[in-house]
């Protein structure tokens, strides 16, 4: 009793002496952002909406028509952090050693007010921050999961939520704030180096997936970025290249995947892009940053720049783009300047603050939340090659898969057999504690694999990784070892069957190639599967082929070739096991393919103009319009080699019972999916729309809804039901300016893939 009189006397005479002797600052969380604004200085206002420019990353080179600053000097905001009672060495520390070791980027703090600096980290499949610290003999690893490319093809909302809960987990546990991710960039162009990290060529399984990505990660009460906003299909010149696209291209393809996750998902912040669209940089363009994003949309998080993107510090704030990232000097003198000249409103530097400090206050590092440094790894793992497996396609299966209970001895080809690619290069990539290769994947499940291959090729990836050296940009590729026609012949009499993994690593800041190696096949391993199937078909023995890679290559040319073949993707650190889990049946693949594999790269509609145009380096022209992917093969009647929706199982699916009933603001589809073959397996279900001629060229189909399965028993059904709404229909008319559906029958597919329409329906739009 008598304590707590002391100290509430105590507590009155403090807000006695401060009232009266010394002015009470606002504090962030206790008074309202307006107060707390309203008590910054410029100069702070500048600091808070650019990053702290502790970063891993050096600056990027130079595109044709981009300024890139030099190092920054920080002198101004050191001094700043000096003035609000830092000593200078703890000014530099803070600036240069930041709350979670190897996070891409942290705000500025000003104690003053009780703004803390809230940390930023990579990305798409993991958390990416060092895994060790100097100093602390703790290690703090991260689990690689399933790359986006897993994530799309599964289909399958409720895995993407499964996997980015425990990926969420990861980001708060390690005290970060809010992941760099997801990456939603249209798959325009087979060739784009971050195809691995972004979903699909269709905008609305991108959006799909993306959404229940936000959901999953934002359960744990951190934040996403969702990246890179827009219109960045390419990595070739990507600081200054300008896109240029019709209204309806933007709004139609490159914006829709975003519009969805934003509606659907509420993304605690967006990371605008480096290239231009239609002129203006993304980080500086205010039609899709403000008009669009915030006015049609209803975002109300913040938008951050990518790393380094900047011409003009006032002109991104102005343009709504309210943190520059990782935050140079010249960005702030820009603001302290523009606002000190009239030629930035303050007004909107205010509003730039307040995004920034509406959702800090959702923050774990605002909350204190006290992080563990020790998420459930183990349990990750476990998530990482269940789910890894199931985002996997199987594209062809002449009775090769899954192995029978004869197979009992495997000749492993391939040196990515050996040296399995888990995820891409870049920020994308994961500081994990270890991956599983495919050898110890099946070696695992309980198989032999033959000596007189694996010995060989295995010593053989050793030694030629021992002088390669991994860094953030590459991930070494190993050439295929030669295969001589006595070493097949002879690993065929030995084993019971072949396998061989053709692998492609791929990563930010360049494109992919058309050439032999990349995009084709390398002489090595066109050579070696033709001797490895000559041998093992000549001893009546099957081949499989797994592809182990973040998107697709040139298939025509050889798929005739195994017997079998399995998209594999950046499956994730347990990706042996989970190709081996597939390999032998105890998961029935259910992916199926995010892109269009055409039968050759001309096929593609933006072939001609990747990755730019006119010998112009400078711009890009998207003259195939809305046609992209699937739009394309399918309305031009250019025939895939694979289209997109296809992946195979080890069961069969009959579909029946399709209705779409007006419902609400547009109409519901149902549709019964029954397992008739031998296995458990799970089926995604995709449902197109045909829209009647009207005012405006449409594509021959569209996707608008998709479901899966649960896990169906041999003989058992499952119905599943969709929504699509009237504004789903819609296409944008640049005449009117508006959003427009044409009035009259709308086919309904069910598809098993886009050219596998197994029932339809109509829909009548009065
Ligand atoms: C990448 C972003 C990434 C950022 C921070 C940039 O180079 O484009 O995707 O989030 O770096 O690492």
């Amino acid at each position: 009793m008598i304590v707590r009189k002391i100290s509430a006397i105590a507590a009155a005479l403090t807000l006695f002496s401060a009232s009266a002797f010394s002015q009470v600052l606002p504090v962030l969380g206790k008074n309202s952002l307006k107060d707390v604004i309203a008590a910054m200085t410029l100069e702070q206002k500048a600091s808070l909406v650019v990053g702290t420019n502790r970063s891993y990353m050096a600056p990027p080179e130079a595109a044709p028509g981009m300024v890139v600053r030099p190092t920054p000097d920080f002198s101004a905001m050191i001094a700043q952090m000096q003035s609000e009672g830092a000593s200078f060495e703890q000014a530099v520390t803070a600036f240069s050693q930041g709350k979670v070791a190897g996070a891409a980027g942290e705000g500025y703090k000003i104690d003053k007010l009780e703004i803390p600096g809230i940390v930023y980290a990579d990305g798409p499949a993991g958390l990416r921050i060092d895994p060790t610290r100097r100093g602390d003999s703790n290690e703090y690893y991260c689990t690689a999961f399933p790359t986006s490319s897993v994530l799309a093809a599964s289909f399958d909302t409720e895995l993407v939520g499964e996997v980015t809960r425990a990926m969420g987990n990861e980001v708060k546990e390690y005290g970060v704030d809010v992941l760099l991710a997801p990456a939603m960039n249209i798959h325009r162009n087979p060739l784009c180096g971050r195809n691995f990290e972004y979903f699909s060529e269709d905008p609305v399984l991108a959006g799909k997936i993306a959404a229940a990505y936000i959901n999953g990660i934002q359960s744990n009460g951190v934040g996403t970025s969702v990246k890179h906003f827009a219109v960045n299909n390419q990595e070739t010149y990507r600081n200054g290249i300008d896109a240029h696209l019709t209204e309806r291209a933007l709004r139609e393809i490159y914006l829709k995947g975003f519009e969805i996750a934003v509606k659907e998902a509420h993304p605690w912040t967006i990371m605008s892009s480096y290239n231009k669209i239609n002129g203006v940089l993304a980080s500086e363009n205010k039609f899709v940053l403000t008009d669009i994003l915030r006015g049609e949309w209803g975002f109300d998080g913040f938008v951050m720049t990518d790393w380094w993107a900047e011409e003009n510090g006032a002109r991104q704030i102005a343009a709504g783009n309210d943190l520059l990232m990782p935050g140079t000097q010249h960005q702030w003198d820009e603001i302290v300047d523009g606002v000190k000249s009239g030629r930035l409103d303050e007004a909107l530097l205010d509003k730039a603050v307040e995004n920034i400090l509406r959702i800090t206050l959702r923050t774990s590092t605002f909350n204190d939340y006290k992080y563990s440094n020790k998420p459930d790894l183990a349990q990750h793992a476990e998530i990482t090659r269940r789910r890894g497996s199931e985002g996997m396609v199987l594209l062809k299966n002449d009775g090769a898969l899954p192995f029978t209970k004869k197979t009992k001895k495997i000749a492993l080809f391939g040196v990515d057999s050996y040296d399995t690619l888990v995820g891409g290069s870049g920020s994308g990539n994961v500081n994990r504690k270890y991956k599983v290769n495919l050898d110890e994947g099946l070696t695992l499940a309980g198989y032999r694999l033959t000596p007189s291959v694996s010995d060989e090729i295995s010593s053989y990836v050793k030694q030629q990784k021992a002088g390669m050296s991994e860094n953030f940009w590459t991930v070494p590729v190993i050439p295929e070892k030669p295969i001589s026609s006595v070493m097949a012949i002879q690993a065929a009499k030995e084993s019971d069957i072949a396998v061989f993994t053709i692998g492609r690593m791929a990563g930010e800041g360049g494109d992919r190639t058309l050439t032999e190696g990349d995009w084709f096949l390398s002489d090595a391993e066109m050579d070696n599967l033709r001797t490895v199937c000559e041998a093992f078909h000549a001893a009546k023995k099957k081949v499989v082929v797994v592809l182990n890679m973040g998107s697709i290559i040139e298939m025509a040319s050889w798929k005739d070739l195994p017997d079998a073949i399995l998209h594999a993707w950046l499956p994730g650190q347990e990706a042996g096991n989970s190709i081996a889990d597939v390999l032998c049946g105890k998961v029935n693949p259910s992916g199926k393919l995010p892109t269009t594999i055409a039968v050759k790269y001309e096929d593609y509609p933006s072939a001609n103009n990747f990755p730019f145009s006119n010998d112009n380096p400078s711009e890009v022209c998207y003259d195939e319009d809305i046609f992209v992917g699937y739009r394309h093969f399918d309305t031009k009647k250019v025939a895939p080699l694979y289209e997109f929706g296809f992946g195979m199982s080890y069961t069969s699916f009959s579909y029946s019972g399709l209705s779409v009933t007006p419902s609400g603001d547009g109409f519901d589809v149902k549709v019964t999916v029954t397992n008739n073959g031998k296995v458990a397996g799970k089926e995604s279900v995709q449902i197109y729309v045909s829209a009647p001629k009207g005012r405006l060229l449409k594509a021959e189909k569209e996707l608008k809804a998709f479901a899966k399965t649960a896990l169906l028993e041999p003989g058992k059904s499952q119905t599943l039901s969709m929504h699509i709404s009237n504004y789903d229909l819609s296409s944008w008319d640049s005449r009117e300016e508006a959003w427009v559906a044409d009035k009259g029958t709308y086919t309904v597919s069910a598809g098993a893939s886009s050219k596998d329409i197994r029932l339809t329906g109509t829909y009548e739009l009065r």
